[in-house]
C-alpha cells in the first residue's frame, strides 16, 4: 500500500502533489496560443451554436458544484454569457426551464453521481444542449451526454477530491475562453488568458512546495472545533471549497461564507481564537475583504490569510499567511485552493484523522 501511495502517507497528499502533472494533462494540446483560444473538440459545438447560446447552466454535487461556481464567474466575465449554477439534486425536481439554446454542463469526477445523472437526463429530455466534464472515462454521465471534455486527472482515490477539482476549474476556464472568443473577447485578451492558463501547473508547484510551512501553520489551528472561510468574487467558491475540505477530513465544523455575508450571521459566533481563513488575494475586492478580516480580528478571531506573493500590506492584517503567486483573478482560484487543500490535510493529520476515508462519506454517491 505504501508503494501505491508513492511514498506519501496518504492518497490525498499524493494527489495534492500530483496536481502540477494532472493540470498539465488537463491543459495539454487544448490551448491555441495563435488565436488565443482553446481547442475542446469534445464539446461538439459548432461556431454558430456557440454564438447563439443564451445561457450556461452548470450542475453538479459537492466539490464538483464548487468548481461550477468558479465556472459561473468565468463564463460571465470572459464570455458575457448568462451563467448559473445549480445543485443537481435541486435542478431535477424544480421543473427547470430549458431549451435548445441552453447549454447544460454536468460536472462529475466519477461520472456516476445519481443526482447529476438525473439532471443530465432531465436536461436532455427538455432539449437542452448537454455536455459533461468527467474524470472517469466511459462513466455513465460521460456516456449519456455523448459530448464532453475529460479531465485526464488519473484515478482519484482519496474520498476528498483535490486534483479533480483543480482540473475541473482548468477545463471550465478553457471553455469560457473558447466561448469568450466566439463572443466578446479580443484576440489579444484571449492570448493573454491562454498564457495564464498555461502557467497553472507552475503556479501550483509553487504552492505545493510550501507544504512543510503550511504544516507548521496548521499546528496553530488543529485544536479548534470551528472555522470560517471567507472570500468574495471568484474567491467565494474557493472559501466554500476550503471549508468543505476541512470539515470532510478533520471533522472541524467549518463554514464557507461570502466575506460580505459575515455580518449577517457568522460574526455572532466569533470568540477569542476562533479561526477565520481569509482569501485576500490582490484581486478586485481585496480591500473590502481586508476590511471584513479586520472586523473579525477586532472580535478576537485568529486570522490565516491566503494572500498574493509580495503583498506585505495584506500580510500585516494576518496572524499567519500563505502566499500564492500573482496571476489573473480567475486563474488564481487554482493555486489558492491548493493552499487550502494542504491546510486541511495537515490539520487532519495533526488531529490523527483517517483522511483518505473519512467516516460516513463515500467517493461517489450513487443513490439519491
Ligand atoms: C461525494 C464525494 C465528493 C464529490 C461528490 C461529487 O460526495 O465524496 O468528493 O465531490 O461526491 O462527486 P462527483 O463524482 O459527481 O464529482
Amino acid at each position: 500500500a505504501a508503494a501505491e501511495k508513492g511514498g506519501f502517507d496518504h492518497f490525498m497528499l499524493k494527489e495534492i502533489h500530483e496536481q502540477p502533472d494532472s493540470l498539465a494533462n488537463a491543459i495539454r494540446g487544448r490551448l491555441d496560443h495563435d488565436i488565443g483560444s482553446s481547442v475542446l473538440a469534445g464539446m461538439g459545438t459548432s461556431p454558430r451554436e456557440l454564438a447563439e447560446l443564451s445561457r450556461v447552466v452548470l450542475v453538479g454535487c459537492g466539490t464538483s458544484l464548487h468548481a461550477g461556481l468558479v465556472g459561473e464567474y468565468a463564463f460571465e466575465d470572459l464570455a458575457d454569457v448568462h451563467a448559473e449554477v445549480e445543485q443537481a439534486a435541486e435542478f431535477r425536481y424544480r421543473n427547470p426551464l430549458l431549451g435548445s439554446r441552453d447549454f447544460v454542463v454536468a460536472i462529475s469526477q466519477s461520472g456516476e453521481t445519481a443526482d447529476t445523472l438525473a439532471a443530465v437526463r432531465e436536461a436532455k429530455q427538455k432539449g437542452a444542449f448537454v455536455m459533461s466534464l468527467c474524470n472517469v472515462v466511459g462513466s455513465t454521465i460521460a456516456r449519456e451526454t455523448g459530448r464532453g471534455v475529460y479531465l485526464h486527472a488519473g484515478p482519484e482515490i482519496s474520498v476528498a477530491s483535490t486534483k479533480a477539482f483543480t482540473s475541473q476549474v482548468a477545463v471550465l476556464l478553457m471553455m469560457a475562453l473558447k466561448l469568450g472568443r466566439g463572443r466578446r473577447l479580443s484576440r489579444d485578451e484571449g492570448i493573454r488568458f491562454a498564457r495564464d492558463i498555461e502557467s497553472i501547473p507552475t503556479l501550483v508547484s509553487r504552492v505545493v512546495a510550501q507544504s512543510e510551512r503550511i504544516s507548521r501553520i496548521a499546528e496553530g489551528y488543529a485544536q479548534n472545533e470551528h472555522a470560517f472561510f471567507i472570500g468574495r468574487g471568484p474567491m467565494y467558491p474557493v472559501a466554500l471549497e476550503g471549508a468543505l475540505k476541512l470539515k470532510e477530513i478533520s471533522y472541524i465544523h467549518a463554514e464557507g461564507y461570502h466575506a460580505a455575508e459575515l455580518k449577517h450571521g457568522p460574526i455572532a459566533l466569533l470568540q477569542e481564537g476562533t479561526p477565520v481563513i481569509g482569501l485576500a488575494l490582490d484581486i478586485p475586492g481585496k480591500d473590502k475583504t481586508l476590511g471584513n478580516i479586520e472586523e473579525c480580528r477586532a472580535r478576537g478571531a485568529r486570522i490565516l490569510g491566503i494572500i498574493t506573493e509580495g503583498d506585505d500590506e495584506a500580510a500585516e492584517f494576518m496572524d499567519d499567511y500563505i502566499m500564492v503567486p500573482k496571476t489573473h483573478p480567475l486563474v488564481s482560484t487554482v493555486p489558492a485552493v491548493v493552499a487550502l487543500q494542504l491546510f486541511a490535510y495537515h490539520v487532519a493529520r495533526i488531529r490523527g484523522c483517517e483522511i483518505d476515508q473519512p467516516r460516513n462519506l463515500a467517493k461517489s454517491v450513487t443513490v439519491e
